[in-house]
């Protein structure tokens, strides 16, 4: 009885024992794509450069032309008295009488005179001709003028800026030039 024991015991460690183990080794090769990542974004950056040139078309037409713009009041005032512009524009030089006093009470006009103008004689010469806005008719010292407006009102004149220089002008109502006078610069 015993030795049957002994091969039943000896049987089952031998079982045991017999077992082969496979290992089973994961490929972990063909996987290493890290390397995959690429440079998409670069080829977008480009498609606003084109559309960029042709908003300054409409300056260049205009370019020739330089708005002024220039208010009196009824305290017998301009509201600057430096004008700067550049050479060789036309001037679009608009005044404006902010006040509400009548023409007759408180005219204001703009003359841009010629140098070497004599400003209190020009003025005083003015005073005759009161049909003409205040500007000697046929006057040779003067490079360009508005007419004689009232408050409320605003008037625009076009001319050619002269040669680079400093010119005065006034408004030539009677009396206002002493205080209504100021510099003119062609740049
Ligand atoms: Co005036």
């Amino acid at each position: 009885m015993k030795k049957l024991m002994v091969l039943l015991l000896t049987t089952v460690i031998f079982i045991g024992c017999g077992e082969e183990k496979k290992e089973q080794k994961i490929k972990l090769g063909d996987y290493d794509n890290s390397k995959m990542v690429e440079n998409t974004t670069s080829e977008e950056v480009n498609d606003n450069a084109t559309l960029t040139n042709n908003e300054n078309d409409m300056d260049d037409q205009n370019s020739e032309m330089v708005e002024v713009r220039i208010e009196g009041n009824d305290k017998m005032q301009f509201n600057k008295d430096k004008i700067t512009v550049p050479s060789g524009k036309t001037i679009k030089l608009t005044l404006v009488h902010v006040g509400e006093l009548p023409e007759k009470v408180m005219g204001h006009n703009v003359v841009i005179l010629k140098k070497g103008t004599d400003v209190q004689k020009f003025a005083t010469e003015a005073i005759n001709f009161a049909n003409n806005n205040y500007v000697p008719k046929n006057a040779e010292n003067v490079i360009a003028h508005t007419e004689i407006i009232g408050g409320g009102e605003s008037t625009t004149i076009e001319f050619e800026a002269p040669e680079p220089g400093t010119y005065t002008f006034i408004c030539s109502f009677p009396g206002h030039y002493v205080n209504m006078q100021g510099a003119f610069v062609v740049e």
